[in-house]
């Protein structure tokens, strides 16, 4: 049986359409599920909508509708989103979903027989827009000196009955949690904050509210509707049919890596683990935040209307060329600014030139001067063998990588061999020894072709359709692109034909700004 692999996004806010947090989450988990799909895994790969909440319930209102056919609309944009990345997912969740709300409810009942849960009263501070409670210390002062939560969102105070979890109980085992798996929350610096934040005490948690209605009611008590981050966490359970614990289901895909930005980290790292030991269910195996985007150096904001529209990006440098580059750009985790002068340099740098030069370079020499079949490998020199075992030696690297979510060093590992290749093509020069010695001209083109083919089946994750391109080029039958067909026995055969080739990262012209 095939390993399997269980990779989540959150779930997504249907108050706001989707711009490029969202797009980079889904993408960072689009390049691990592809990533490992090749690699031989069984892969589950999950993202969705989170429907409840005050803040829906208010974009509704405004938007002059009702809030269930609010999130069927704006649910869809997501979905949208989806097809427009290119994006693998197997299932897209919605919390307002049947199956959804039976397994919040399980959860809940579970929790309370476990004594996790008691009636009290809450007072204190409340961040529609973040859905977050917050204590008096953690609370700034705005321009016009009213209290704002940590991002700025405003803030009520609120003082109604609630019901609570005794998250406050938690402490000691989350942080022997933590220190027992030193990479469940990643990166370092994330883990760190979330260690001392616990490591000062916590808090028990409310988790209903009853100043609103769009919710899923409190088992046994209907005046409530629960906390949306209960709801919204136990999406990644309901996805593999929870409540049915025992199901092949269930045991066979959870837990999960969850994927999420370093603004919901608390919620996944510190409620959702004490939520899922509380009911004696395992913890994820891993939650790793992702840092912010900005926008040509300023924070993306929609007053300040700089917002990055995924679908205008893609439509200005290309669906590939976009999620190279914000694979590229920033050693995931950390914060990354998206400019056009970055992007443009990556799509007609590193795409254009490096890795589509190549591959052009390469395959017109082989149609022109091969008659358009696959030239015969002949004797290889010792520059010939090392290029080729330089590719297919990356494919470990690629691994480990992707195991910590180093996307960045996956491709800049992937550009070093391209370098390579263009290197050795370069001082190997088959378009001088076509008349001199056409024997190791085809020598050099066999082999850097068949080095093209190793990076076209590596590159498919990150740019699933150039890539597939360059694989058509080259033959390359759709059964024999996984990783496994990276090896020798695979390689290409002289003799087969090649189709016509054609260039696939286009130049972008410079002076679009
Ligand atoms: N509904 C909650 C998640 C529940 S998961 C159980 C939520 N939704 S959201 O729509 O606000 O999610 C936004 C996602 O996009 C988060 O992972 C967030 O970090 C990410 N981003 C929002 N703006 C971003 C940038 N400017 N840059 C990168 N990602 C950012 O939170």
């Amino acid at each position: 049986m095939r390993d399997k692999f269980y990779i989540t996004t959150p779930i997504y806010y249907v108050n706001d359409n989707p711009h490029i947090g969202h797009a980079y989450t889904t993408l960072s988990c689009d390049v691990m599920a592809r990533f490992k799909r090749l690699d031989g895994y069984d892969v589950l790969f999950l993202t969705g909508t989170d429907e409840h909440g005050q803040k829906v319930e208010r974009a509704a209102r405004e938007a002059g509708t009702d809030p269930a056919t609010f999130c069927d609309e704006v649910s869809e944009n997501f979905r949208i989103l989806a097809r427009e990345w290119n994006f693998s997912n197997d299932q897209f969740i919605r919390t307002t979903e049947q199956r959804h709300i039976r397994s919040v409810q399980a959860l809940w009942r579970r929790l309370e027989e476990a004594g996790e849960i008691y009636l009290g009263t809450y007072e204190g501070w409340y961040a529609i827009r973040d859905e977050a409670f917050y204590t008096e210390d953690e609370l700034g002062v705005d321009d016009a000196g009213r209290k704002v939560a940590p991002s700025g969102a405003p803030v009520e105070w609120v003082k109604e009955p609630s019901y609570f979890f005794r998250l406050s109980a938690w402490q000691d085992r989350l942080l022997k949690l933590y220190e027992d798996r030193p990479d469940f929350i990643m990166p370092e610096v994330r883990r760190n904050e979330v260690v001392s934040f616990v490591g000062g005490g916590l808090n028990d948690l409310s988790i209903s509210r009853t100043g609103f209605t769009w919710g899923i009611p409190v088992p046994g008590d209907s005046r409530h509707v629960m906390y949306v981050w209960i709801d919204a966490l136990t999406n990644y359970i309901t996805a593999v049919g929870y409540p049915d614990e025992s199901s092949e289901l269930f045991t066979s895909w959870w837990p999960a890596l969850h994927m999420v930005g370093k603004d919901i980290l608390r919620f996944h790292a510190v409620y959702w683990p004490a939520f899922l030991m509380a009911a004696g269910i395992e913890v994820p195996g891993r939650i790793f935040a992702h840092g912010w985007w900005t926008s040509e150096g300023k924070k993306i904001s929609k007053s300040l209307g700089n917002v990055i529209v995924p679908s205008e990006i893609v439509a200005r440098y290309g669906l590939d060329q976009v999620r190279y580059t914000l694979m590229r750009e920033v050693n995931f985790g950390n914060d990354g600014d998206f400019s056009h002068r970055g992007a443009m340099l990556r799509c007609n740098h590193d795409l254009a030139n490096d890795y589509g030069n190549l591959a052009q370079r390469v395959l017109k020499m082989i149609a022109r001067n091969c008659r358009g079949r696959v030239p015969p490998p002949g004797t290889l020199r010792d520059q010939d063998r090392e290029l080729l075992a330089q590719g297919r030696g990356l494919v470990d690297r690629l691994r480990r990588h992707i195991e910590i979510q180093a996307f960045q060093l996956m491709l800049r590992d992937i550009w070093e061999v391209i370098g390579a290749a263009n290197r050795y093509i370069d001082a190997e020069a088959p378009w001088k020894l076509r008349d001199v010695d056409p024997q190791r001209m085809e020598t050099v083109l066999y082999c850097t072709a068949e080095l093209i083919r190793i990076l076209a089946l590596l590159t498919q994750p990150v740019m699933p359709e150039s890539s597939a391109r360059l694989l058509d080029q080259l033959a390359v039958p759709d059964d024999r692109r996984d990783f496994a067909s990276i090896d020798e026995e695979h390689s290409l055969r002289p003799g087969c034909p090649l189709p016509e080739p054609e260039g696939v990262f286009p130049r972008l012209a410079e002076s679009t700004s």
